[in-house]
């Protein structure tokens, strides 16, 4: 029976998804139920549990979501992280769907990425591998990843870099994929070896109809709900009504409160797909009009949709988690959570940009300078949400991101520093620094910026200026680093873009 959601004017059909081609009721599922769990319930246990916190990839499925050249794109994303109920109305596919059935009483088919995984001993235990062959089969059907039309070994072709196959394949797609026994040089292999779609693919077929549409939901079971409103005002009202509602968008951050803190929430909001968090402005021959980006856009969307744009942007993207976290992780969801090591902070604020905060009476704009008021606090109202997040033009001409962390893909920043300089002449005109992992929130180095602006970009400069910014913030010791080590690497950072910047090297 049809009900209307609060804070919608549609009527919502039962909550149901389809997997692998069948559609399946949520009922009587609780709202905070992952993905994986749900699909683990109806025995579809090739989507495995390995750390339930986004850091593993065995738990990846495929979703359809609206694509960046085609109608849809196969999106993997961890199971593990996303609540079921997010997923209404939406197609997804697991390493048991990617097989074709075969004829009555015969195996189905192996899909060619399950096959070459296991014809070059890509799976040991086995344990990883429904996790990484989703990994795979979203990277296999990436539009823009050039497949030659037959398959390729690795050593074949020396016209790859040690990162892409000569097949087009971006070893970082599996960068959230751990596996513990195999080794991933036959994984590796595997990778590099799958050629381009058949004509009669089906999952490639399904990328030229539309993406499904967000349904409206209103979910709700055992006394919690799960509720998609279908447009900002309707999002902001249920918000109203419900203060003690939280908001999700990607849930990569949301989806380890509720699996390893054991967090529940009455009410759930995902705002993840409404329309107006999901736009994205940048003119490209303007280089004044400000940069939109919507605040429900994933990383990779953005990342996609910009290709290179904003290249203080594309450095970002690559040290930001895995791609399976990108592929859900919002730029709304690193400034929601307010944490003082999230990896964009330092970056906007270098790009001195702010933050559109909608709440029912209007929309204010917030510079990101004054947005973070304290740990984890900021000055967005209980009602407000963050619509998109602007960046003026024109863009420094040089720019870095520098994250130091103790991987160098897929970890948690110790220290990280964005810089966005305007170096005319051999002089530094205007300096933007942003800081992260140093003090109770993301900071601007402003004593940094004073001691490089109007000077020469020399190495007295750069030699003066990383001292000051190796005295900013108030770094302290934790498992990750110590303060002491933070502080050094704000210097070292400072003279490592002076080298880059001018090939001179710097004694340390
Ligand atoms: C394995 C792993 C690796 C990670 N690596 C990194 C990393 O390298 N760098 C990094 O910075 N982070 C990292 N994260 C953290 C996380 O991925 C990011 O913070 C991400 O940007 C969160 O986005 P989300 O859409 O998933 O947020 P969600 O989990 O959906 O929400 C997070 C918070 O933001 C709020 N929120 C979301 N959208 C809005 C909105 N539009 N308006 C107001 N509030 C909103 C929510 O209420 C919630 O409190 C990692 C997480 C995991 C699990
Ligand atoms: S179980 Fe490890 S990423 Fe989901
Ligand atoms: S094959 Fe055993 S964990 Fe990867």
């Amino acid at each position: 029976m049809a009900t209307t959601s609060p804070g919608s004017t549609r009527p919502t059909t039962p909550a149901r998804i389809t997997v692998n081609g069948t559609e399946t009721p949520l009922a009587p599922t609780a709202p905070h139920t992952t993905v994986l769990d749900f699909l683990r319930a109806r025995g579809l246990t090739g989507t495995k549990e390995g750390c339930a916190e986004g850091e593993c990839g065995a738990c990846s499925v495929l979703v359809a979501r609206p694509g960046v050249d085609k109608p849809t794109d196969w999106v993997a994303v961890n199971a593990c992280l996303v609540p079921v109920a997010a997923l209404d109305g939406q197609e997804v596919v697991t390493s048991e769907g990617l097989a074709t059935a075969g004829a009555p009483g015969t195996p189905p088919a192996l899909h060619p990425v399950q096959q070459e995984m296991a014809v070059r001993g890509g799976s040991q235990c086995g344990y990883c591998t429904p996790g990484f062959v989703c990994s795979m089969a979203a990277e296999y059907y990436r539009p823009d990843r050039c497949a030659p039309t037959a398959p390729a070994g690795p050593e074949s072709d020396p016209g790859h870099d040690p990162e892409h196959g000569p097949n087009g394949f971006d070893l970082h797609a599996l960068s959230g994929n751990l596996c513990r026994c195999t080794g991933y040089r036959p994984i590796r292999d595997a990778a590099f070896a799958v050629g381009a779609p058949a004509g009669d693919d089906v999952l490639a077929q399904r990328r030229e109809l539309a993406p499904p549409e967000p349904a409206a939901t209103a979910y709700t079971q055992d006394g919690s709900s799960f509720h998609r409103p279908e447009d900002l005002a309707g999002a902001l009202r249920l918000l109203d009504e419900r203060p003690d509602a939280v908001v999700v968008a990607g849930s990569t951050d949301w989806g380890v409160e509720v699996n390893i803190r054991s967090r529940r929430a009455p009410c759930v909001i995902a705002v993840d797909r409404l329309p107006e968090l999901r736009a994205l402005r940048a003119e490209p021959d303007s280089e004044d009009s400000p940069i939109e980006i919507g605040a429900a856009l994933t990383l990779t969307e953005i990342e996609r949709r910009l290709d290179g744009q904003v290249p203080l942007l594309a450095q970002l993207f690559p040290q930001f988690a895995s791609r399976l976290i990108r592929n859900g992780a919002t730029l709304g969801g690193n400034l929601g959570t307010g944490s003082p090591i999230g990896d964009s902070p330092p970056v906007l604020l270098a790009l001195e940009a702010s933050v559109l905060l909608a709440a029912p009476d209007g929309e204010r704009e917030v510079p990101l300078a004054d947005y973070f008021t304290g740990y984890r606090q900021s000055v967005r109202r209980s009602g407000e949400l963050i619509r998109a997040i602007r960046i003026p033009r024109p863009l420094a001409p040089v720019t870095a991101f520098h994250k130091i962390a103790k991987r160098r893909f897929d970890d948690i920043s110790s220290v990280a520093v964005a810089y966005a300089l305007d170096i005319r002449g051999g002089t530094v005109r205007k300096a933007r620094i942003g800081l992260g992992g140093v003090a109770a929130t993301p900071i601007r180095a402003l004593a940094a910026e004073a001691a490089l602006e109007g000077r020469p970009w020399s190495p007295e400069t750069a030699e003066n200026a990383a001292r000051v910014l190796r005295t900013e913030g108030t770094p302290m010791t934790d498992h990750r680093a110590s303060a002491e080590y933070r502080s050094a690497m704000l210097g070292q950072s400072l003279l490592k873009l002076y080298a880059q910047t001018t090939s001179e090297a710097m004694p340390s």
